[in-house]
């Protein structure tokens, strides 16, 4: 029955008329979602998302790996406006994932009745929606439901179908299709981008992708490295370079971070480090720690710790939608060590599970704090503000938030706490990854 009324959706596709012109960048705010989540929601949230991203990472060789998928700690929000004419959806900011979905419905009148405004793209109100036909090769780009229906390359109406499935049981199911979608651009102009390719989901359940742990968004935006990601098909137009600067969202009220397609915010103070392919093709952006330092200080870690193996095991990657950052646990142990020597402050009583070192900070003026840095391939030092992982978990006191890794063929996450202050820019043309201190100001 759904697939009936679904099936009655597609139609005849017209061509979609797009304005061009030279546009340095796209600039989108990003909203923070959950200035209020606690550390232990955090470390929770986060643990479903590395069990998800890790899921996709080794998903069965036959199907397409093609997203790392969304699960759990999605933190920052930007809105996307679709079809025509535009629509504004609330999604996720995933770099961890590269398929563009949001909920859809098939409503044709009083849709407000069932579906408050805004809280899905209602196919039926577009002129431009248009679904990939099955034959079309894009629907190779994304995971089928199984069993797969057989494609009949001469019938009209024989969408393309895709289906995500998430570690924890959650779905997202519909059709893979085709909207315009319009931006305001940085000179206030209404751009417009035709074929803008993303998953219809009319099929959406479970706990990462509904209710309360989605935050009320309506979807993914994934920025991730594969065909498919909103910055691969976006960014042709704009150099294929993205940048973002993530903003301390503790400050009130919090500073508004932004998203930026194409060039426009480099700087001469960025550092850049090589991103790393690895030999699964993932979404991730790999890039590579060579030494962690305490004050200065090198420890002793062996540097296979850090790499990324032949089967796509290991290695390091940064993503905006997990809080914390994880750590190998043979490095982590290392960096716990060194901070456990040097800071001389009395720990807390009844720290709060999950973390390792938690620190009494009552009465103390400006509790001094070792330096962490990373070292990373191309010769260029990551030193995060203090803030970035040393968290408040209560009054007076703070703890040390990063994690270890525990899965064997994990991976290390810089999450989006240890990424706040930086201007992040990712360019995927030259491979590389800059980061700056200075520059979120301007971005
Ligand atoms: C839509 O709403 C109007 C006014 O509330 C009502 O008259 C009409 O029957 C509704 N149509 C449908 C299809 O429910
Ligand atoms: C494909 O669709 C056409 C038209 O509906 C039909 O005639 C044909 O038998 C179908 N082929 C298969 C293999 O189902
Ligand atoms: C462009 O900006 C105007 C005014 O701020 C706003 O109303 C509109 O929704 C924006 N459109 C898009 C596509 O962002
Ligand atoms: C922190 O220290 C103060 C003063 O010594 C004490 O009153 C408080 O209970 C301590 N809190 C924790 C969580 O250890």
């Amino acid at each position: 029955m759904l697939l009936v009324i679904l099936l009655t959706l597609t139609h005849i596709c017209h061509s979609t008329t797009v304005n061009s012109g030279s546009h340095h960048f796209l600039r989108l705010p990003l909203r923070h979602i959950n200035p209020h989540q606690s550390p232990t929601e955090a470390i929770f949230a986060d643990s479903a998302r590395l069990s998800t991203l890790l899921s996709a990472l080794h998903r069965k060789p036959n199907l397409p790996v093609t997203s790392g998928a969304y699960a759990g700690a999605g933190q920052y929000f930007v809105t996307l406006h679709l079809g025509s004419p535009p629509q504004p959806l609330l999604l996720i900011a995933d770099t961890g994932s590269d398929l563009i979905w949001v909920t859809c419905s098939a409503c044709r009148s009083n849709c407000s009745a069932t579906r408050p405004p805004h809280t899905a793209f209602l196919a039926r109100h577009s002129t431009t929606y248009c679904p990939h036909h099955c034959f079309d090769p894009a629907c190779r780009l994304v995971p089928h439901p199984r069993p797969e229906v057989r494609c009949n390359r001469t019938r009209l109406h024989s969408s393309c179908r895709y289906e995500y499935s998430y570690a924890d049981g959650s779905i997202t199911n519909g059709f893979f299709a085709k909207e315009t979608t319009s931006f305001n651009s940085s000179s206030g102009r209404l751009l417009q981008h035709g074929g803008l390719a993303f998953g219809c989901g009319f099929k959406i359940s479970g706990p990462s992708v509904s209710g309360p742990g989605f935050h009320g968004a309506q979807g993914v935006m994934g920025l991730g490295r594969g065909p498919i990601s909103f910055v691969t098909q976006i960014g042709r137009r704009f150099g294929n370079k993205f940048s973002y600067c993530l903003q301390d969202y503790t400050i009130i009220p919090p500073p508004t971070s932004y998203l930026l397609i194409g060039t426009g915010a480099g700087n001469s103070r960025m550092r850049y480090t090589p991103l790393q392919t690895s030999p699964l093709s993932s979404p991730f952006y790999y890039i590579g720690i060579q030494n962690v330092y305490v004050d200065n200080v090198r420890l002793r870690v062996s540097p296979s710790v850090w790499s990324l193996d032949k089967s796509g095991n290991g290695g390091t990657i940064v993503d905006s939608g997990t809080t914390l950052t994880f750590l190998p646990d043979a490095a982590y142990r290392h960096v716990l060590a060194a901070f456990r020597r040097r800071v001389k402050l009395a720990t807390a009583d009844g720290s709060p599970p999950n973390f390792d070192l938690c620190y009494n900070v009552s009465g103390v003026e400006r509790p001094r704090v070792p330096r962490l840095s990373f070292e990373l391939v191309g010769n260029s030092r990551f030193t995060p503000p203090v803030g970035n992982y040393f968290i408040d978990t209560a009054e007076d006191v703070k703890c040390f938030a990063l994690q270890p890794v525990t899965s064997p063929d994990g991976f290390s996450v810089i999450g989006n706490l240890m990424q706040q202050g930086f201007l992040f820019e990712f360019d995927i043309g030259r491979s590389r990854l800059g980061f700056s201190r200075t520059g979120c100001s301007r971005s």
